[in-house]
């Protein structure tokens, strides 16, 4: 039902809608699912689904369409080195330089299922010290609304907890069958929304934050689009804020408006 033609014209209204950059090769394993797609929703043609796509007032359509071609893998305490760097040097320096009343805020842009913002908590909890002394604040947001669902229900497979020690996993969840639930009150303390962050007026809505988690998004990106959220996350940060990105994945030649700070071997960006 989908040729090769109708495809390039699908990555491309997906390319202008969220910065991903699909690509041909990826056409032998989305062809299928967006054919399956189709026929749940008694698409005739592929001309009728383009249609439907482009025309769609409600976004449901696009939605469906975004969360067929999202990749999503994630894992709990996923390059935890980089965690490290956060609770042992990034926050004690903000949490120098940050009034005491104001708490000190983090986004995950994207957060996928949300291991990494629910990592984020865990390392704060264990770490103790400046949970007892300051509030955070913790966002996660991601293009792809399952994955957004999923990550408040705090259900997790035993592969997406593998990596974590088991006093955590322990502590912190409980085993359901092949399943592991995080307890209740770490959902209450990340705040997972929807949102596509080539959507500057949306992005602006989420506030100001201190640091900002962006792995493993940018590698699906071109160059533009990668510059666009560069200065997304430059304008989003209070000064001196902080900006990690996956070990693939690097300011250089997207933007030279942030410092680069070493921490051993391993690169954070700052405001
Ligand atoms: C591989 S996951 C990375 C998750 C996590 N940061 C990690 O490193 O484990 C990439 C995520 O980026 C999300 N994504 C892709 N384009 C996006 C966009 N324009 N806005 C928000 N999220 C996006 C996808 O839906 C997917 O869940």
């Amino acid at each position: 039902m989908i040729n090769e033609k109708d495809y390039i014209k699908l990555t491309d209204v997906i390319y202008r809608r969220s910065g991903i950059s699909i690509g041909e090769k990826r056409f032998n394993i989305l062809k299928p699912k967006l054919e399956v797609y189709m026929n749940k929703q008694n698409y005739k043609t592929f001309r009728e689904f383009f249609h439907a796509i482009r025309f769609d007032k409600t976004n449901e359509k696009m939605q469906d369409l975004l969360n067929i071609i999202t990749i999503n893998e994630t894992y709990f305490f996923r390059e935890n080195y980089q965690f490290e760097i956060l609770i042992n040097n990034v926050l004690y320096e903000l949490d120098r330089i940050r009034a005491i009343d104001k708490p000190i805020r983090i986004l995950c842009a994207p957060s996928s299922t949300g291991e990494e913002a629910y990592s984020i908590a865990l390392h704060l909890l264990e770490e103790k010290y400046l949970v007892e002394k300051r509030d955070f604040e913790i966002v996660g947001i991601d293009i792809d609304s399952n994955v957004i669902k999923k990550a408040k229900s705090g259900t997790f497979s035993k592969r997406s907890v593998e990596f974590l020690p088991l006093k955590i996993k322990d502590e912190y969840f409980k085993e359901n069958g092949l399943l592991y639930n995080i307890n209740d009150f770490l959902k209450e303390v990340v705040d997972f929304k929807v949102i596509n962050v080539m959507e500057k007026e949306r992005m602006k809505s989420l506030g100001k934050f201190d640091v900002i988690f962006s792995r493993n998004m940018l590698i699906y990106f071109d160059e533009a689009s990668r510059r666009e959220v560069a200065t997304t996350f430059y304008n989003m940060l209070n000064p001196d804020g902080f900006v990690f990105l996956g070990h693939a994945e690097s300011m250089n030649r997207i933007s030279s408006t942030f410092k680069t700070r070493k921490y051993g071997q391993n690169i954070v960006y700052q405001k």
